[in-house]
């Protein structure tokens, strides 16, 4: 049996696809009320729409090492017309691999180490300038890793308000069942920062700077193309995903009283907010070729989701799952992925974490949220609030 693939959005409620609806208000409030539900029913689901979902971390973890797993043709198909050449996110060996050791290349351990200095430089100045009424989403942690990725690709300052707005649009691209009017603007903001970046490649060719676009431009085996659409990829991939690393951070800390941690220990409080309200909810790959997954037969071009929500709270790995706990070991924790896709930038993320929790804290340990449950973004694949309202009384 050859399955054809996604069903076709419009004729299928999110929910028929998924196999919950991802803008209930309940899920939104709390999704893992909900996985908790899916899990117990089974380890892993087929939906309505003909998709399966594996619920544990056992059977995500499979799904991501299993080379018989790929993207194949994308199974949420987010191909649009404006884009010549895919990322090596939703491309499989030998391509991704190639690329992705490519991009690596330029993409070093101490590259992101100069960009530390600016990174904490850039936080304390968004950090000083909040009112003592703010939205930290506004605030801190949308503008900062936008900020990050522009220092870290060598924009100019004076271009990062249109950075920003392209980063906007293209944002919403990771989410499938786009609509068309959203596949044309980000078709149009792709357009418009590839021209950019066309241009930028040029300037850096002539006079190289030690950021990676310049070390990228070096790399003489990625053509022009490939270079520019690893320039959109970290982007789409960086940008609103630490937006909510340091959202739902901010939330969960407040909510527990434990804002303090994180200027005492920020790595384990990132690592713990990473597990317990991790960005990115979900994944998706295509069965290759005919397979089986935790004993259910999984035939050749069959999507599936790995809920990396529901695995970071699988009892069978994280001892009282549900518990928010800044002293936990949360080792084996799926925010990230895992195999030959784990993140890229989980470094850069981790370090732009660290540093604006740790920062806060220390600037504002009486921070108060001033909505006890502030609204969530409408969105798929990523996890992350609309805004976050606080009072920052007694300031340091
Ligand atoms: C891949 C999460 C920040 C660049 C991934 C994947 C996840 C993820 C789950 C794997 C997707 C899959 O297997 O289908 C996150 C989270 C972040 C974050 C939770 C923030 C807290 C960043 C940053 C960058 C970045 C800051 C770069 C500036 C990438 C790239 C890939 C990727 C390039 C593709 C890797 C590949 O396909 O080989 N990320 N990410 N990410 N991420 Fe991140």
């Amino acid at each position: 049996v050859e399955a054809s693939g996604a069903p076709d959005p419009p004729s299928m409620s999110p929910a028929d696809v998924l196999g919950f609806d991802p803008f209930d208000p309940d899920f939104l409030r709390d999704p893992y009320a909900e996985y908790r539900e899916l899990s117990e029913r089974g380890a892993i689901f087929r939906t309505r729409g003909g998709l399966l979902v594996a619920t544990t971390h056992e059977l995500c973890t499979a799904l991501l090492r299993d080379p018989r797993f790929g993207h194949g043709s994308d199974p949420l198909d987010r191909r649009d017309p404006g884009q010549p050449v895919e990322s090596f996110l939703w491309m499989d060996p030998p391509d991704h691999t190639r690329l992705r050791a490519l991009v690596s290349r330029a993409f070093t351990p101490r590259m992101l180490e100069r960009l530390r200095p600016r990174v904490e430089a850039i936080t304390a100045e968004l950090i000083g300038a909040l009112p003592e009424e703010a939205d930290l989403v506004s605030g801190l942690a949308y503008p900062l890793p936008v900020m990050v990725i522009s220092e870290l690709l060598g924009v100019p300052p004076e271009d990062h308000e249109q950075f920003r707005d392209w980063s906007d649009t293209l944002a919403r691209s990771l989410d499938p069942m786009l609509t068309e009017d959203l596949l044309s603007e980000t078709g149009r903001a792709r357009r418009e920062f590839r021209d950019y970046f066309r241009g930028l490649i040029a300037i850096r060719r002539e006079r190289p700077g030690d950021d990676l676009l310049s070390a990228l431009a070096r790399v003489e085996e990625l053509t022009e193309p490939e270079l520019l659409a690893t320039c959109v990829l970290l982007l789409v991939a960086g940008h609103e995903t630490t937006v909510n690393l340091i959202g739902n951070g901010v939330l969960n800390l407040a909510r527990h009283g434990l804002l303090r941690h994180a200027a005492e220990r920020p790595r384990q409080v990132v690592e713990e907010v990473l597990r317990y309200d991790p960005p990115v909810q979900l994944t998706g790959r295509n069965a290759l070729e005919d397979v089986e997954l935790g004993g259910v037969p999984v035939p050749k071009g069959t999507p599936v989701l790995g809920l990396i929500g529901a695995a970071n709270r699988d009892p069978a790995v994280f001892p009282e799952p549900d518990r928010f706990d800044v002293t936990r070991d949360p080792g084996r924790h799926l925010a990230f992925g895992l195999g030959i896709h784990f993140c890229l930038g989980a470094t850069l993320a981790r370090m732009e974490g660290e540093i604006a929790l740790s920062a806060l804290a220390a600037a504002a340990p009486e921070l108060e949220l001033a909505e006890p449950a502030p609204p969530y973004k409408e969105n798929v694949v990523l996890r992350g609030l609309a805004k976050l309202p606080v009072r920052l009384s007694g300031r340091a």
